[in-house]
């Protein structure tokens, strides 16, 4: 699965994410030789940086944040394809610049006329950059080489797609104008994790989980994306958004719809989206929302040993600012599978600690031939997904104590990818940008996806946007209380993972 001949540009390329994650997973790709020859990256931005000091920058990033070793003769490879474009999104000439740089690089290094382009940008600077990348025809391949090939375009955008549904098909027919579906790739860089990736192996890989993966059998399936990062930093992208448009609208929503889809007849990209669009048009919010959502803000409190300070002392938050940083909605998936099986989605920062996990928990043996007082601890059969850290499965089932009585009690299987293989995971970047490179499409939601999610989560933001304050809860513990009453209505709990 190595890359065909091509060349990558960053548009933000001295931002945040460019430095801890694009250009380190492209050392890491080079470094385990899945990167053509003569592959190229060029910076775009408003820095005034000649092609060495984007060097050095890469590399200091590299140095820092890479997964794999440093190896000085991959860097110096890697170097040779580095270049800077200097200039603003609105300027012709840096755009012209840009298209003779690619066109040298083409003659250079072989590229080819295959060029990606990563918009790592905010959102309200996408139309000008679309625009610019239209106008001087960058966006299409201009025609056949002589030899027959026809090179590709392909552009890379990150989330947020739009703060509601009418803003991402507004967003969505902007991109289509200047690109066609099939050359978008959108980033939900869950998608690119090995454990998210592995849910369909486990389900369909198997013929031990499929048979009760189903109403039948499980009684709720909670999905947990907890952080015990603050947001310190990021209010100039947070404030406004909140934990359930930054977070449920595209990665729990992707992993409850691989969590509850259906068997796709193929890992064909085209039939993995079918079943998932499927899943997602059957996903509906659970009416009355007060009783069924929560959401709320973090206070002051302790992490651990450290003291932490709440999100209105957050540098660049109002301290009126109603955005919640915590959030939890229920939804049932209604088809014959999954009906009358909640699913509680539920994602926050400053929780208890660092941890992504979907547990499917069962139903109660229908008949316990024990005396009540042998299975006082024993709870529900789960199987957790363990997405990170501690990448794994585990398998909660009840086991007899050792002993010369009866006694029943909760014990765990567990399978953990650092003790089962010996083969590291990829970064989730690493995969998403080969995907890109090689035009393989199957980890990047469609246009279809992301209408549907907003779909489904429109109505819970404008009922929130409706009331008052989100509720406090204290930095390091597990969210708001409302979030309890919201599972105790039904007499559930959720985990402490
Ligand atoms: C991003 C969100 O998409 O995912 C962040 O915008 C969040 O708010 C991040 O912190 C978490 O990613 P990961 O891979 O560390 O779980």
């Amino acid at each position: 699965f190595i890359a065909g001949p091509c060349s990558l540009v960053i548009f933000g390329v001295t931002g945040d994410l460019s430095r801890k994650k694009l250009m380190p997973a492209i050392y890491d790709l080079a470094n385990q030789g899945l990167l053509p020859p003569g592959f190229a990256l060029v910076g775009f931005a408003r820095r005034d940086y000649a092609d060495e000091d984007f060097a050095a920058v890469v590399l200091d990033a590299v140095k820092q944040h890479a997964r794999t070793s440093f190896r000085q003769e991959v860097w110096d490879h890697l170097a040779e394809g580095l270049r800077f474009v200097q200039g603003s999104f609105d300027d012709d000439a840096a755009f012209e610049t840009l298209a003779r740089t690619l066109a040298d690089l083409d003659a250079e290094r072989g590229t080819g006329g295959n060029h990606a382009f990563y918009l790592s940008i905010p959102p309200n600077m996408f139309p000008v950059v679309l625009d610019q990348l239209s106008e001087h025809h960058l966006a299409k391949p201009t025609a056949a080489r002589a030899d027959g090939y026809v090179p590709w375009r392909r552009v890379v955008i990150e989330k947020p797609f739009g703060h509601d549904l009418a803003s991402a098909k507004e967003l969505n027919a902007l991109v289509n104008r200047v690109f066609p579906e099939e050359t978008v790739f959108r980033i939900d860089h869950y998608l690119g994790k090995e454990t998210v990736q592995n849910i369909l192996a486990l389900r369909f890989a198997n013929e031990l989980f499929e048979p009760i993966w189903n109403a039948n059998y499980v009684d709720s399936v909670q999905i947990t994306m907890a952080e015990d990062i603050g947001l310190g930093g990021r209010a100039g992208y947070y404030d406004g958004i909140g934990a359930a448009r930054d977070v449920i609208q595209n990665h729990l929503l992707q992993l409850l719809a691989l969590t509850a889809m259906e068997e796709p007849t193929s890992f064909e990209p085209v039939q993995l989206t079918t079943e998932k669009i499927k899943v997602l048009s059957a996903t509906k919010l659970v009416a009355p929302l007060d009783e069924t959502t929560a959401r709320g803000q973090y206070t002051e409190g302790w992490q651990g040993s450290e003291q932490v300070v709440g999100l209105h002392q957050e540098e660049g938050f109002d301290p009126q600012s109603r955005t919640e940083t915590y959030a939890a909605i229920t939804v049932h998936v209604e088809n014959r599978r999954w009906a009358g099986v909640p699913f509680y989605l539920r994602t926050g920062k400053r929780l208890g600690r660092r941890v992504t996990e979907i547990a499917v928990v069962f139903k109660r043996a229908p008949h316990l031939p024990f005396d009540q007082t042998m299975t006082e601890e024993l709870g529900q059969n789960a199987l957790v997904i363990r997405v990170q850290p501690d990448e794994g499965i585990t398998l909660r089932f009840g086991s007899k104590v050792p002993g010369s009585g009866m006694e029943v009690r909760d014990v765990n299987m567990d399978f953990s990818y650092g003790e089962a293989f010996t083969e590291s995971s990829p970064e989730a970047y690493e995969r998403l940008i080969l995907d890109v490179l090689l035009g393989v499409p199957s980890l990047f939601p469609v246009n279809a996806e992301v209408e549907l999610s907003w779909r489904i989560l429109d109505p819970v933001v404008e009922h929130w946007a409706a009331q008052g304050k989100p509720e406090p809860y204290e930095a390091g513990t597990w969210g708001p209380v409302s979030a309890e009453e919201m599972l105790a209505r039904s007499g559930r709990e959720w985990r402490r993972p």
